[in-house]
């Protein structure tokens, strides 16, 4: 995105000149549906980002222009609701949720382009509600501390799109740190910067293509799953309060005989809690093929157990077992669709593409989409 575009397209929809900011998508390298579970989680920023512009009205309006949609959104502040075009609850969740927690904000011009595939498990949601919240406060001067407008982005993402969401890609957006992932801590929100070492192999993402529409009533649903188990457990444990404090025998002797199904979901996330930190433990060490089969044991798990897998993601990661160049792979993000992430030698990565791709057209009737990750820094002001 050439910033110089930017202006000149801000400049023909709202006139003059506006504030810019940038905020990116994310992977994640293991650690799934453990953030509302107050797990673990090895999220990354990405080099591909939300840019947004804006500046002040001398009204108590909000105007919006979507770039992808070519369509504006007029409200006025005191009247912000969500609405049934979906794109624009990204923003006016951030803005009511700053109003609601007692910031001042005025009326607004705000535009929006990016460059994150929507839909693709790269969260352009959150990368929006970011952008967005990092944007008002250097508008309205709010003082806002990263953590704060990574929290009220998150809740920007309940109360306005209805995904009972983690933190995790908020956090990474606002937090990403070029050639690092972060090892974040989401019960205390600590975190720690890991190098991204990765010698000789690349992050590769293979688009599936597909956007499951059910995808955020299952994920809400895996929420109220995990929560049962939980309160199965605090009955007897008080100072259980999330799977996280959970352990494998408070699973079976409060949980697997009142609901078997609850049980299984639960015995995931408790066990991927505990991949996750061997799994980092392997890429601080550079033992690049030992995460990889952490990865492998996410997919199934996720696929089998936590069920938020789909054909399509599953062909894709039986695949690539096909190739040693190939160390690791796995279902990324919330799951019903998106995307892979892949462990791929340097050297493959082109012939990988080019036979996945056919194989997969074949397989699943659709195009693949495949894209070589670059880590980048968090949410800033261009
Ligand atoms: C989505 C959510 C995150 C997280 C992942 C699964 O991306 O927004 O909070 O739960 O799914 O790990």
């Amino acid at each position: 995105m050439k910033i110089e575009d930017l202006k000149t397209r801000y400049n023909s929809v709202f006139g003059g000149e506006a504030l810019w900011v940038r905020s990116p998508g994310r992977i994640n390298i293991i650690g799934e549906h453990t953030d509302y579970n107050g797990g673990f989680v090895l999220p990354a920023a990405i080099n591909k980002a939300i840019y947004i512009g804006i500046s002040k009205r001398e009204d108590e309006e909000v105007h919006l222009y979507a770039e992808d949609f070519k369509e504006k959104h007029t409200v006025a502040l005191s009247a912000l609701a969500p609405s049934e075009k979906s794109w624009p609850n990204y923003i006016l969740g951030v803005a009511d949720q700053l109003l609601k927690s007692g910031y001042k904000i005025g009326g607004f011009n705000l535009y929006i382009d990016g460059d994150v595939p929507l839909g693709a498990g790269l969260s352009s949601s959150a990368a929006v509600e970011c952008a967005t919240g990092y944007a008002l406060d250097q508008l309205f001067n709010l003082k806002l501390t990263q953590e704060t407008i990574a929290l009220v982005a998150q809740k920007a993402e309940h109360t306005f799109a209805g995904v009972m969401c983690g933190i995790m890609d908020q956090f990474a957006s606002v937090f990403g740190k070029q050639d690092h992932v972060i090892k974040l801590d989401c019960r205390s929100l600590d975190y720690e910067y890991v190098p991204l070492k990765l010698d000789g192999y690349k992050l590769v993402l293979l688009n599936t293509n597909v956007k499951h529409a059910l995808s955020s009533s299952a994920y809400n649903t895996r929420r109220s799953q995990c929560e049962q188990g939980v309160a199965w457990i605090t009955a007897h444990h008080p100072e259980v309060t999330s799977l996280r404090d959970a352990t494998v025998s408070m699973l079976d002797k409060y949980v697997k005989e009142k609901d078997e199904e609850v049980y299984i979901k639960c015995r995931f996330v408790i066990d991927e809690i505990e991949r996750l930190l061997v799994a980092c433990d392997h890429l601080k060490k550079g033992d690049l093929a030992a995460l990889g089969q952490k990865m492998y044991e996410t997919h199934e798990g996720l696929s089998e157990a936590y069920e938020v897998s789909c054909k399509e993601l599953d062909f894709l990661v039986a695949e690539v077992r096909n190739y040693p160049q190939v160390l690791g792979a796995r279902m990324m993000g919330g799951g019903f669709g998106g995307c892979t992430i892949n462990i791929v030698k340097d050297e493959f990565i082109d012939e990988l593409i080019e036979k996945i791709s056919v194989s997969y057209e074949q397989e699943c009737g659709l195009a693949l989409s495949a894209y070589i990750v670059e880590t980048a820094d968090g949410t800033g002001k261009i």
